[in-house]
């Protein structure tokens, strides 16, 4: 089933906060950004002519997160972006004059952010960035996680030197702690999703993630003609139908927001048209999109840009890493987690299905643009469900 959007507007009505957030002007801040960071930050796009034809579209392009700056997702582009430039707009505020990005290593920047304390809480990835970015600037990372995360993930945030708290409870409910503690200790919460009032933050995550469809779309001979993104709090599919509705208006592609069956938060916000928290379910495999309340700021862009809401089964989600392990024909084999995938899962569904071919108008001629969102950010998870250690 694919909930279609009939609110979706043809004219790229975004607010113009958001729009400042997530159009050209910022993805090229960001670009600059990642430049600075590392000059080789850009990630694989790989065509799967293959498995295109085995779906039935003219092409499959998969944009390959797991190489992101190290860190094993695209979650390596928000976080500590976000931690980059809060530090910025603080050194500016105490030394009284513009600090650009060029300072950041200066004794007196460096200085200033070794007194700043950032939190957030995570399923993984994204405390993981938000530490790397507090290692890169020399300030104290405090990350909540709660108490389904796994130790190696655990571990490969306090890699980066972050303090990390286990948090009883789920996703939903670490954020809360976060929030709380962050509050009562005068830290900056650095969260990937938003709530009433505090919008800002999130949004330059957001800003940041828009580093993997400006790249795609300077890579790809076209644009595509449907885009499938999965989601947690959707604050990643915000940022890839944000842009792409400011950058190609009436003749963006169709825009599908793929999550698991048992956290729908988004599909929830498109039934009810207001984000609110549903009850959670039974875990999900896909562990990053295990979200079961809707970023305001993400589902204000979803609602107004994405054209359909879906969900994957587990299996379709294991099925789909799989495919990839082990490519037919000559497409290359790519390492997808188990939630980076999703996105391609929920293209697999629809192409398998007429009907739902027919209502997203997906035939022959369409090129495909989805996410691998993440690598083999667990290894022995990845292992138990591939059957293969993650290259
Ligand atoms: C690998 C991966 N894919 C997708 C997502 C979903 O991102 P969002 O919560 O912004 O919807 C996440 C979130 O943590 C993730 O880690």
């Amino acid at each position: 089933m694919v909930l279609l959007n009939h609110h979706a507007s043809h004219n790229t009505a975004l607010d113009a906060v958001d729009a400042e957030a997530l159009g050209g002007d910022a993805a090229q801040r960001v670009a600059a950004f990642l430049a600075w960071r590392d000059p080789h930050a850009e990630t694989p796009l790989a065509a799967l002519p293959d498995l295109a034809a085995a779906l039935g579209v003219a092409a499959l392009h998969v944009k390959d997160e797991g190489k992101r700056l190290g860190l094993g997702s695209f979650k390596a582009l928000g976080g500590a972006y976000a931690v980059v430039l809060l530090v910025l707009e603080e050194a500016t505020r105490q030394l009284g004059r513009p600090v650009a990005l060029e300072e950041l290593h200066s004794p007196a920047v460096r200085a200033i952010a070794a007194g700043l304390v950032f939190a957030c809480a995570t399923d993984g990835n994204h405390g993981r960035s938000v530490a790397q970015g507090a290692q890169l600037v020399g300030a104290r990372a405090v990350i909540f996680v709660h108490a389904l995360v796994s130790q190696n993930r655990i571990d490969a945030i306090a890699r980066f030197g972050a303090e990390v708290r286990r948090v009883d409870g789920n996703y939903d409910e670490s954020v809360d702690e976060a929030t709380r503690v962050a509050t009562r200790e005068g830290w900056i919460p650095v969260s990937d999703t938003s709530w009433p009032g505090y919008e800002r933050i999130p949004l330059m995550v957001m800003q940041g993630y828009t580093a993997m469809i400006h790249e795609s779309l300077q890579r790809l001979d076209a644009p595509p003609t449907h885009v499938f993104v999965q989601a947690g709090v959707g604050g990643v599919a915000a940022a890839v139908a944000g842009h792409l509705a400011l950058r190609f208006g009436d003749r963006r592609p169709v825009f599908v927001v793929v999550e698991p069956q048992s956290a729908a938060c988004i599909l929830e916000a498109a039934r009810t048209g207001v984000p609110s928290r549903i009850p959670h379910e039974a875990p999900t495999v896909m562990a990053m999109l295990e979200c079961c309340e809707a970023s305001p700021v993400a589902w204000r862009v979803l609602s107004r840009v994405a054209d359909g809401f879906m969900t994957v089964a587990d299996e379709e989600a294991v099925a789909v890493m799989n495919r990839l392990a082990r490519p037919v024909g000559n497409d290359p084999a790519i390492v997808a987690g188990e939630s980076g995938g999703a996105g391609l899962a929920g293209l697999v569904q629809v192409a398998g299905n007429p009907a739902l071919r027919a209502q997203l108008g997906l035939n022959a001629a369409a090129r495909v643009l989805v996410f691998n969102t993440e690598g083999a950010t667990d290894p022995a998870r990845y292992l138990e469900l591939v059957g293969l250690a993650a290259a």
